[in-house]
């Protein structure tokens, strides 16, 4: 059988990639990678142990020192930091605010690029972030660059939480959602941005499954190895 390929999927925070991503993948039996997750883990575990998010030398160590796993488990994607489950710990609002000053150093992205390039190697995984397109798959068969406007998003993330009855402020979700969104796209290495031969989606109006549809319009088009 020839090799399977890839797919990156890259975008802002809370445009609906893991979401997307991780359905996408379920219906092809692609394995979804989730980038976020792995930075997310790096930044809980170095709150755990005092390192500060802009000590570079020190969160290497750590990473270092650090066995990050993905295991879908039941159709769930659970995130192991030394073979402790965080898959909860990791969305905690104290990592999300912490998550985009982890991830601007060089040495951190060299070494979760080289675990991710990994993951990869015999294709057919979806995978999601911000980079994945540019920098981690920059050889992807199929790149998509998911967008929504900042009130989109917030919206959305506003009424996710609502809705499993956490409190929720919109207009602070939304702050912050700018603030990530400048904080990964200013930052020197590898900042969000689209490649150039990614395909974009504006999902602003549309539904979850009508994004899911559309990349899967654009797999059947490709003719590709799935
Ligand atoms: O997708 P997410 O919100 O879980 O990502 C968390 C943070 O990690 C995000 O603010 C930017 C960073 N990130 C990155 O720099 N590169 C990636 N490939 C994935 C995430």
């Amino acid at each position: 059988m020839n090799k399977r390929i890839n797919i990156a999927i890259d975008g802002p925070a809370g445009a609906g990639k893991s979401t997307v991503a991780k359905m996408v993948a379920e219906e092809i039996s692609f394995i979804y990678v989730d980038t976020g997750a792995m930075y997310r883990a790096l930044t809980w575990y170095a709150l755990q142990n005092d390192c500060n998010v802009d000590d570079e030398p020190g969160l290497v160590n750590l990473l270092k020192k650090t066995d990050i796993q993905l295991i879908n488990q039941g159709g769930v994607l659970h995130i192991y930091l030394n073979k402790q489950d965080v898959t909860e710990e990791i969305r905690s609002s104290e990592v999300t605010g912490q998550v985009s000053y982890v991830a601007k150093h060089g040495e951190i992205r060299k070494e979760m690029v080289a675990k991710q390039q990994q993951l990869a190697l015999a294709g057919g995984t979806v995978m999601d972030g911000r980079d994945i397109g540019t920098a981690v798959l920059p050889h992807a068969e199929l790149k998509i660059f998911l967008t929504a406007t900042v009130e989109e998003r917030a919206t959305r993330r506003h009424e996710e939480l609502v809705s499993k009855g956490i409190k929720s402020d919109y207009l602070s979700l939304k702050k912050q959602i700018a603030q990530r969104d400048k904080l990964d796209s200013e930052r020197e290495v590898a900042p969000l941005k689209k490649a150039s031969d990614a395909i974009e989606i504006d999902s602003t109006s549309m539904t979850i499954n009508e994004v899911v549809e559309a990349i899967n319009a654009l797999i059947d088009k490709g003719d590709y190895n799935v």
